[in-house]
């Protein structure tokens, strides 16, 4: 399949444009969208074949739930069976914005995107292009374009290199998104659970429903993201990172260092080998997070390892969401394609 590569405006959508996407989504084809998080992929979560499509384009197995992604609320009706007043206040407060509530799934959606767990999350993004799309197409079964295991896609390029001549089409936003995907919050069962630490901090989440949510990510940040063909480690303390920079000499192969600004060790010219490559990571705030860019980059560009400099320790907020991904990249050491 030819995959059609379509530019649009980031702030101001062209109409034809989106109309375009959408006519493919009417064929029950894939289309690709920026979100203010990563690019998705989506299908009309009312077709199931499309939605089958998704699982065989990434690889992804069918166990593993695709989200609804909605516009406007009055979407929801066919979507969940009942709407809890916690989940209200936290659409209120967090949408549009990168936070997935799952709840009953009503039974007009299929069992395909629910991966049979009889659950949906649901997601309002608020990016201008992926609105103006599911306004059009109405509510889409999506998740991030990359093939399963990869890092989450930032630009069309990344969508590229994963899903070209897999997926129909790619609403071209150019580079966007904080590079942070949505937390993932299970609200079923009365139960008040943070599956995967994301855009929105678990403690503005406590705040709005006054009471503490558990926090389960460890199970799923394995089963998640970043196969790289780079290995990736991280230096448990200052000393180890010292000790690591300074038995790097150029018979080390080709190295990434990752400093962070957290870390009290900065950078200093001379420290490492002159054919080292230099990154630095921000985790004190969510505001384009490149990670998943370093990552992309250290693999495109042939690095044997990337090294990062030691991470906080019981870090809050967007921080310990950043966190959980870099840990996620290292438990997955050296793995040679995506699976
Ligand atoms: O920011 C985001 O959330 C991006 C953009 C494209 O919206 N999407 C995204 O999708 O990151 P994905 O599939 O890579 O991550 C969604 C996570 C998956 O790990 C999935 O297991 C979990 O949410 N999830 C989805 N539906 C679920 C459900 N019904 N029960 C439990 N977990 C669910
Ligand atoms: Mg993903």
């Amino acid at each position: 399949m030819e995959t059609v590569y379509l530019s649009i405006d980031p702030i101001n959508p062209r109409h034809e444009t989106v109309m375009a996407a959408v006519r493919f989504l009417e064929q029950e084809e894939l289309v690709a969208f920026p979100t203010e998080t990563v690019y998705g992929v989506g299908a009309l979560a009312q077709s199931t074949n499309a939605v089958k499509k998704i699982f065989a384009a990434k690889e992804r197995p069918a166990t593993n739930p695709l989200q609804v992604h909605i516009s406007r609320l009055n979407q929801l009706r066919n979507i969940i069976s009942c709407l809890p007043a916690e989940a209200e206040k936290l659409m209120d407060r967090f949408w549009p914005g990168p936070l997935s509530i799952i709840l009953p799934a009503a039974r007009q959606i299929s069992a395909e995107v629910c991966g049979r767990t009889g659950t949906v999350a649901l997601r309002m993004p608020s990016h201008p292009v992926a609105l103006a799309l599911i306004d059009e197409a109405g509510p889409l079964a999506a998740t991030s374009a990359n093939l399963s295991g990869r890092p989450s896609p930032l630009s069309a390029d990344d969508v590229k290199a994963d899903l070209d001549g897999r997926i129909r089409a790619v609403l071209n936003a150019g580079r966007t998104g904080s590079g942070l995907e949505s937390t993932v919050l299970n609200l079923c069962q009365g139960s008040y659970q943070v599956l995967r630490r994301g855009g929105i901090a678990v403690e503005e989440i406590e705040e709005i429903l006054g009471k503490r949510v558990e926090v389960a990510v460890q199970a799923h940040a394995r089963q998640d993201h970043y196969q790289v063909r780079t290995r990736v480690s991280i230096a448990k303390d200052e000393k180890e990172f010292s000790l690591i920079l300074n038995n790097l000499n150029s018979s080390s192969g080709t190295v990434g260092i990752v400093y962070n600004d957290f870390s009290s060790k900065i950078f200093v010219e001379g420290d490492v080998p002159a054919e080292a490559r230099i990154y630095r990571l921000n985790l004190g705030q969510n505001t384009n997070v490149e990670l998943y860019s370093i990552l992309r980059q250290a693999e495109q560009e042939g690095l044997n390892d990337l090294i990062f400099a030691p991470l906080p320790i019981d870090s809050k907020g967007v921080t310990a969401s950043i966190v959980d991904r870099i840990l996620a990249a290292a438990n997955r050491g050296q793995i040679s394609g995506p699976a």
